[in-house]
């Protein structure tokens, strides 16, 4: 399996956690990363053919940014519009995108108990993220399950370190799909039938 990292941070030397993601994630076989903000320079202006080839080339596309006012930082969505063409990712013809992954993997400053109903930020990552988990669906990927690093802006070293093997671990996991999942889930159950009965 082969995937695409586009990172969308405005500014990686100064980064920290996305840039330590990065990092790891360069070193990573069957992974290319791909800094958006270096790419596209200070335009955001991104070649046509070579993104469109890139996400043909791979199976799982993976969205890399830190959460900017509940979204992702304008260069994700200056890529987005560029390439995502219609007759390319939706559209007549526009089907090159079926049968991909796209998993989302976000740092925010929040801590975690804020993105909650009754926290300070009110509503969960997965309400947030809802354009991109459209968008996976109106061009006929498969969305995954999204991993997101909460209170990124206060994380010491050491946090941001020990985070990393999950993160890494995540993104190469190659049963992240939900119907293959749920039916590895229903195979497990079908042959156990006292397990079946407990779970309904
Ligand atoms: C312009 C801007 C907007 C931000 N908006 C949010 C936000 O909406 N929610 C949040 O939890 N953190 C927000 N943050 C904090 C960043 O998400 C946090 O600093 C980042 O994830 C840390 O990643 P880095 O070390 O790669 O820069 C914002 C930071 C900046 C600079």
């Amino acid at each position: 399996m082969k995937t695409l990292v586009l990172t969308a941070h405005p500014n990686l030397t100064k980064s920290r956690i996305n840039r330590a993601w990065f990092d790891m994630l360069s070193q990573t076989q069957d992974i290319t990363t791909r800094d958006l903000t270096s790419v596209g320079g200070p335009k955001m202006q991104f070649d046509l053919a070579t993104e469109q080839a890139l996400l043909l080339a791979h199976d799982r596309i993976v969205f890399q940014f830190p959460f900017y006012w509940y979204s992702a930082p304008p260069v994700l969505k200056a890529w987005m519009d560029q390439v995502l063409t219609y007759g390319f990712a939706y559209g007549p013809g526009g089907d090159q995108l079926k049968g991909r992954e796209f998993l989302i993997l976000v740092s925010t400053g929040g801590p975690a108990d804020s993105y909650h109903a009754g926290g300070y930020n009110n509503f969960s990552m997965d309400e947030f993220l809802k354009p991109f988990q459209q968008t996976a669906n109106l061009t006929g990927m498969t969305y995954l399950r999204p991993f997101v690093a909460h209170g990124m802006a206060q994380a010491t070293p050491d946090q941001i370190q020990t985070g990393l093997p999950a993160m890494l671990a995540h993104l190469t996991n190659p049963v992240l799909d939900p119907k293959v999942k749920q039916a590895r889930l229903l195979a497990e159950l079908a042959a156990d039938p006292v397990k079946a009965a407990a779970v309904s």
